[in-house]
């Protein structure tokens, strides 16, 4: 049974930090990786779409302690857990949909996402990273670390079987659930072109998970 983005993360909080860092290959490696490639400014401003509980921001904070996050999600246990993890940070948490919180223009030096954006399409993505170019600053630029489907079978059956799936439970169009459809690196990186960045990179990959760079 698909379950609702947010009750799936949140029904999973216990154990959530430890599978992730234990059952994705080379998880503490690219989580780390990740928030070394994120501005090193003090204060910098970063945009965490999907920050869950905030593992990436676990590694962030070590290397710029003054970071300042604007953290968006779905689930609201996710999001308390973040909260209590570090009481003392400058966080901005909104529980919502990244594809309807209005981020605004030039406000942040960086953004983020890491493992949560493998469960939309291309089409959902395009108008939300051209939202995304928009809220970065000059110069700034996206650091998107997720899963991603290694050829372009495995990216359409995923989606036909969330397309079978969601049909056979009668499931309402416009509420998210949870099944994994990642894109293929390159039809990821061909969707942040599209929205307008200018220069989009591929900076490591480990196994299934990819580090990019899209650059405003
Ligand atoms: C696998 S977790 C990743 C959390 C964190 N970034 C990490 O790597 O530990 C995916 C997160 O994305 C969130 N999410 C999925 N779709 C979302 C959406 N449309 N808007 C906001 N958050 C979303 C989920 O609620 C969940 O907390």
């Amino acid at each position: 049974m698909l379950e609702p983005m947010g009750a799936f993360f949140d029904s999973r909080l216990r154990d959530y930090e430890e599978h992730q860092m234990t059952c994705i290959e080379s998880a503490p490696e690219f989580y780390s990786f990740t928030a070394d490639c994120l501005p090193a400014e003090p204060g910098a401003h970063i945009l965490d779409l999907g920050c869950g509980t905030g593992l990436e921001l676990d590694f962030y904070f070590r290397r710029n302690p003054s970071a300042k996050i604007t953290g968006i999600d779905l689930a609201p246990g996710m999001l308390g857990e973040l909260q209590k993890k570090f009481p003392e940070k400058e966080l901005d948490l909104i529980l919502g949909s990244y594809f309807d919180v209005p981020f605004g223009t030039a406000v942040f030096d960086g953004a983020v996402s890491v493992e949560s954006l493998h469960h939309f399409t291309r089409e959902e993505k395009i108008p939300l990273y051209a939202r995304l170019r928009e809220a970065l600053k000059e110069g700034g630029y996206f650091i998107l670390t997720d899963y991603f489907a290694l050829s372009e079978e495995e990216e359409k059956s995923r989606r036909q079987e969330l397309l079978r799936l969601r049909e056979m439970q009668g499931l309402a169009e416009d509420v998210f659930y949870h099944y994994d459809t990642p894109l293929t690196v390159e039809h990821e990186a061909e969707a942040l072109r599209a929205a307008g960045f200018t220069a989009v990179e591929i900076l490591d990959r480990w196994g299934a998970t990819a580090a990019l760079k899209a650059e405003k």
